[in-house]
């Protein structure tokens, strides 16, 4: 049956999970088992790491990377405040403070200026968040790092296949995705951390099973924190279509660039291989205008309606203070419109229609609103 509103997100399972799932049902091999590590030697060859460990979701990956490098108690992680909460969570899991820095008003991503400026003797590691689909200038944080001698976690957890230059996301430092179902890729929950650290994806490992080599010797207080194999089998059936479905979205996108009028479209980076885990416009009134996409049946969604630092328990840990204006200023006027693969192209027209439709209703972004 037809919906009757384009969906934001509509994940794609085909006769490939099916096999592969039931497959695995049929093995008897439920919990981690012989899929995981299939998984993870496919997807560290795909994204271009020697390691990659396979955890139970994104937030779970970003918790072990930040354990791997022994970061806890009394250490500060810089961050950004406009992302998901799992990004500054993970770090207070750990005893950990995240300290943020704003994001750059034109692609989102952590503002390579503003970074050294947060740096301070307790400063253990940089996480930026590879937002939206588009990577964080990794060569730039990467230098900065170095320079201090941090550790550097890139939240690759929209960005699976994005790239600069060629290099993908998850290849500078460490890198952590998600495989919920609304990225561009899915295992139904889990999670992947990738790394040329072989000490780093040795801790990981460890920790993911209750710090256990042998059975029931336990070297570390640890979690469970693993992938199951019916996971791993959906990953190993969605890994080889993941290009495809980059493509497919990288094609909306361009559409949209080309054919929207009165909103702010995505700004990308030379060099950068944007692979739209979400195509997110600015528009005015946003909360109006996303209702009147909803009344032309075109869904949409917000990412993210309240930065980190205005989140509740961030502002009761007192870990809300500093100035955050883009983020503010973004948290007001982002909206998310469908660029799923599976978009019809008849859909993709009547996105564009309604979004061009409603710009006109309700007329274009000051650009003193924009911060350009
Ligand atoms: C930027 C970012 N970080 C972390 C996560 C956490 O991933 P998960 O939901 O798989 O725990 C997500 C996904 O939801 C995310 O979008």
């Amino acid at each position: 049956m037809a919906e009757l509103v384009i969906p934001i997100a509509r994940p794609q399972m085909g006769d490939e999970e099916k096999e592969r799932v039931w497959e695995a049902m049929a093995s008897g091999s439920l919990a981690q088992g012989p899929r995981v590590r299939q998984f993870e030697e496919e997807f560290a060859a795909y994204v271009g790491t020697a390691h990659a460990v396979a955890t139970s979701s994104g937030t779970t990956a970003l918790h072990l990377a930040l354990l791997g490098h022994g970061i806890g108690d009394g250490d500060e992680v810089v961050t950004v405040p406009f992302t998901f909460i799992a990004s500054a969570n993970s770090i207070v899991y750990t005893g950990a403070r995240p300290v943020f820095v704003d994001v750059d008003e034109r692609d989102f991503t952590m503002d390579v200026g503003r970074v050294e400026a947060a740096i301070t003797p307790r400063t253990r590691a940089l996480m930026p968040v590879s937002l939206y689909g588009q990577p964080a200038d990794m060569p730039a944080i990467a230098e900065i790092a170095e320079r201090h001698g941090l550790a550097l976690i890139e939240d690759a957890c929209q960005a699976h296949g994005a790239a600069i230059d060629g290099r993908r996301s998850g290849t500078w430092g460490a890198g952590t995705f998600s495989f919920y179902p609304t990225k561009n890729m899915t295992t139904g929950e889990g999670g992947m951390l990738t790394t040329d650290d072989a000490a780093l994806a040795d801790t990981a490992r460890l920790l993911r099973e209750h710090g256990m080599k042998v059975r029931y010797h336990h070297d570390l207080v640890g979690y469970n924190f693993r992938m199951t194999d019916l996971a791993a089998a959906i990953g190993l059936a969605q890994l080889p279509k993941l290009d495809g479905y980059n493509a497919r979205r990288r094609e909306i996108a361009a559409r949209y660039d080309e054919e929207l009028r009165g909103v702010v479209t995505p700004a990308v980076r030379p060099g950068v291989t944007h692979v739209y885990h979400q195509y997110t416009i600015r528009v005015r009134r946003r909360d109006e205008f996303a209702e009147r996409l909803r009344e032309r049946e075109v869904g949409s969604g917000i990412y993210y309606p309240i930065p980190v630092h205005r989140q509740r328990p961030f502002v009761a840990m007192g870990l809300g203070e500093g100035s955050f204006p883009v983020s503010d200023r973004l948290a007001e006027q982002v909206l998310s419109i469908p660029v799923h693969p599976s978009l019809t192209d008849a859909e993709v027209d009547r996105i564009v229609e309604a979004v061009n439709a409603t710009a006109d209703e309700l007329g274009a972004l000051e650009p003193q609103a924009t911060g350009r």
